[in-house]
């Protein structure tokens, strides 16, 4: 049996193609390439095995998913592909209306027609919106403030109603932020033209070709005056969808349940720059500017659910987060485009 990786030549499928093959899995890989390229399948099949399975297609096309589910032996399914840039989504949000609404639907449709059964699904903090309480815990209101994150918001109650009315079993996973690389530096993020979030822009001024960082408000109600975020190792979120499919056959079965994976560690724009550097081992320009508009001042998970039902946790640390991500960043200061 396989599990199918949608987006899976993304920065986090990409990881979690790795993950999967080193707990044993047989996994496909679907991607449109959309936002990613080859050379990241190249770089998977250089990590694990080269003949992994690799279809080029858009989860929209029905005919691709019923083509894959027809030809592998998929008993499971990590749903990755979506738009994920909050502000683009402000800006052009019938494509993400479409694109994320639009697989989500599509790939649901097409697992209960072949009656495949498990579905571990890409959500995200951002339904928690400007948080009331923190540590934030899974029971806690959730809505959106922008497009993108009413995809994720309208996805996971899409999944619940197909959940309750088929016979589907689905994790709607809510990452928090995820940052680092495969400690290989052969795998990584590599966001187009200039990077919206913080730990690819820092290493891309740590690597030259951004000139500082612009550190968006220094007088939120936090420590240090900066924003504070809960930075998660992509390979520890990577191995957290190997916990949450293992999970699938046990503890989740039979239901459809929203687990947060963050680390619990709150960390500050300034202190992440702290630990750039020091992975770095040079300083790194920044300037404090005005607040990023719609930006929330702190948020971070409590882990505590994904521990009980998952088993799972992190393990890598922030220093951790910024030595990977650097040596993915030094070795390929293009990305994967050289
Ligand atoms: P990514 O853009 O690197 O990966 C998504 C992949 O999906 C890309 O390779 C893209 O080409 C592909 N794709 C998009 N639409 C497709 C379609 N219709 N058909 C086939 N392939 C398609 O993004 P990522 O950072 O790896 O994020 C993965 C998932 O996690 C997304 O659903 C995202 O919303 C969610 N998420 C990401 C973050 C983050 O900060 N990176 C945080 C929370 C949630
Ligand atoms: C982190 C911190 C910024 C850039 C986004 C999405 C969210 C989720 C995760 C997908 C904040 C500050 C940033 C910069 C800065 N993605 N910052 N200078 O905003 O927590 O969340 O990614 O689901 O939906 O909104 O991440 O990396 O943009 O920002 O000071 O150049 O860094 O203000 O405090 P964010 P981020």
């Amino acid at each position: 049996m396989a599990v199918l990786v949608t987006g899976g030549a993304g920065y986090i499928g990409s990881h979690t193609a790795v993950a999967l093959h080193e707990a044993g899995r047989k996994v496909v890989l679907l991607d449109n390439f959309d936002n990613s390229s080859p050379a990241a399948v190249d770089a998977i099949r250089a990590l694990t095995t080269s003949d992994m399975t690799f279809v080029e297609g858009d989860l929209r096309d029905r005919s691709v998913l019923d083509h894959i589910f027809e030809t592998h032996d998929i008993d499971e399914v990590v749903h990755f592909a979506a738009h994920k840039a909050v502000g683009e989504s402000v800006t052009i949000p019938l494509d993400y209306y479409g694109n994320n609404l639009g697989s989500t639907i599509g790939l649901a449709g097409a697992m209960v027609e072949h009656g495949v059964r498990k579905l571990v699904f890409s959500s995200s903090c951002t339904v928690y919106g400007q948080p009331g309480t923190i540590p934030v815990t899974e029971d806690a209101p959730t809505g959106a403030e922008s497009p993108y994150g009413w995809t994720k918001f309208m996805s996971e109650q899409i999944l619940r109603d197909v959940a309750a009315a088929a016979d589907l079993d689905v994790v709607l996973l809510r990452y928090f932020n995820p940052v680092g690389a495969h400690e290989s530096g052969t795998l990584g993020e590599d966001p187009n033209g200039i990077p919206n979030n913080l730990v690819p822009y820092v290493m891309q001024v740590a690597v030259g070709r951004l000139e500082e960082v612009g550190v968006f408000g220094g007088d939120y109600n936090t420590p240090d005056g900066s924003g504070v975020r809960d930075y998660i190792h992509v390979v520890d979120l990577a191995e957290g969808h190997v916990a949450a499919l293992d999970a699938l056959d046990g503890s989740l079965q039979g239901a459809c349940t929203a687990v947060n994976l963050g680390t619990g560690v709150g960390s500050s724009v300034l202190e992440v720059i702290s630990a750039a550097s020091d992975a770095v081992g040079a300083p790194i320009a920044y300037e404090i500017v005005d607040r990023r508009p719609g930006d929330i001042e702190q948020i971070y998970a409590d882990p505590a659910y994904a521990k009980e039902v998952l088993g799972w946790e992190s393990t890598r640390d922030l220093a951790t987060m910024m030595r990977d991500h650097w040596n993915w960043q030094r070795q390929n200061p293009n990305g994967f485009g050289g």
